[in-house]
Formats: structure tokens, C-alpha cells, sequence
């Protein structure tokens, strides 16, 4: 990602709606030399989101809007987002779509983890339709975000392997511990491009 930018790091959202996991796993790897980015923003649209602790854990800013009226809560994020100078926007977990102007504005620099092998299962619900479909693989990826939903140029995908007794729930863990550790190589793959 060619991004012409003055600070060392990149200025990082990341977007969460739950848990976080994700999240944590993106500020600790932030933390490490060779990380090109800085996470200066926590951004979610449920006030009730266990990730958000992790502001106050890592000293790190936090917004919560609830999108109810999306236009206009864009409009403000929009607005933060420029306030704190971000540069790359990492949806972990983010529930809410972001309308194709929103994208528009941030163009090539917003990313998302879904957790199927794309272009595979997009959407909701998708460990319950791998096993409903007798997949043998799942996983999860990396992906840029295009105004079309779970689509947007792939950029890493980690296979997991189904065990026989696999549930949604046992599935899920698997997956998310791939996920901690998939987002943070693909954010090192673009910057090294
Ligand atoms: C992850 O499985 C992610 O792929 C999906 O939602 C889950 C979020 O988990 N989009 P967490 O909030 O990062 O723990």
C-alpha cells in the first residue's frame, strides 16, 4: 500500500463490535518493531462491546456511535477520523456496513477479517453453512473492503482442516485463533508490496 504519509507508523482504526480479539491481537502486534502500524482509534457502533476495555488497558482513544442514523454517524466518524489524522482503517468484528461513499472516502485503505475462505461463505452465519455443506476446509481472510459486501481484493487466507466431531462453536475457536494471527501478517504483506 502506497501510502505517502508523515508519521512513522501508520495511524490505525480499528473497528470492533464484540468481543475483540481481534482488536488485542492488532494492538499487541502494533507493538512490536517491525509493525508499520500505530492503532491511535477504537471505534465501535455497540456501546456494550467488550473490546472497548481495551482502550483503557492500552491508553488508546475510543468512540462509540450507534449508527442508528448511519448518514450522519459516517458523517461525524468521518470527521474523528480526519481529527486524529488515520490512514487505514482495520474492520475486526465490525458488524454494520459501511455505505459505498464512507468507503469512497477511505479508498484501498480499509480492511476486514472474514472468517470463511473467501470468496466462499460470505455474509453471517458462515460456520453453520460450512457444516451444513460437509466442507473439509474452512479458514479465514484478509480482504480489502469494496462497497460490495465480503469482496474486495483478497490479501491473505489461512485453510483450516474440519475435524470429524467439528461444531460451529469448536469450528469458531479454531478459526479466531488463525484469525490473531493471519491480520497481522496481512497488514506486513501490503506494506512490503
Ligand atoms: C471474527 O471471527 C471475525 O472474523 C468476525 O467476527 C469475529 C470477531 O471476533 N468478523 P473478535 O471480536 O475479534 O473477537
Amino acid at each position: 500500500m502506497a501510502l505517502s504519509t508523515g508519521y512513522s507508523k501508520i495511524r490505525t482504526a480499528v473497528f470492533i463490535s464484540g468481543t475483540g480479539s481481534n482488536l488485542k491481537s492488532l494492538i499487541k502486534f502494533s507493538k512490536i518493531k517491525k509493525s508499520p502500524i500505530s492503532i491511535k482509534l477504537i471505534v465501535s457502533n455497540n456501546s456494550k462491546a467488550k473490546g472497548l476495555n481495551f482502550a483503557k488497558t492500552y491508553k488508546i482513544k475510543k468512540k462509540v456511535l450507534n449508527f442508528k442514523n448511519k448518514n450522519s454517524d459516517e458523517i461525524k466518524l468521518l470527521s474523528i477520523l480526519n481529527i486524529n489524522n488515520i490512514e487505514m482503517i482495520c474492520l475486526a468484528g465490525f458488524m454494520k456496513i459501511l455505505s459505498k461513499n464512507f468507503i469512497k472516502k477511505f479508498k484501498g485503505k480499509i480492511l476486514n477479517i472474514h472468517p470463511s475462505l473467501l470468496p466462499k461463505y460470505k455474509g453471517l452465519n458462515t460456520h453453520e453453512k460450512v457444516l451444513k455443506n460437509n466442507e473439509k476446509y474452512s479458514g479465514c481472510t484478509v480482504h480489502f473492503v469494496n462497497s460490495k459486501l465480503d469482496s474486495g481484493k483478497i490479501v491473505l487466507q489461512k485453510k483450516v482442516k474440519i475435524s470429524k466431531n467439528e461444531t460451529q462453536v469448536s469450528l469458531a475457536k479454531k478459526i479466531l485463533a488463525q484469525e490473531h494471527k493471519l491480520y497481522p501478517k496481512a497488514i506486513i504483506k501490503i506494506f512490503s508490496l
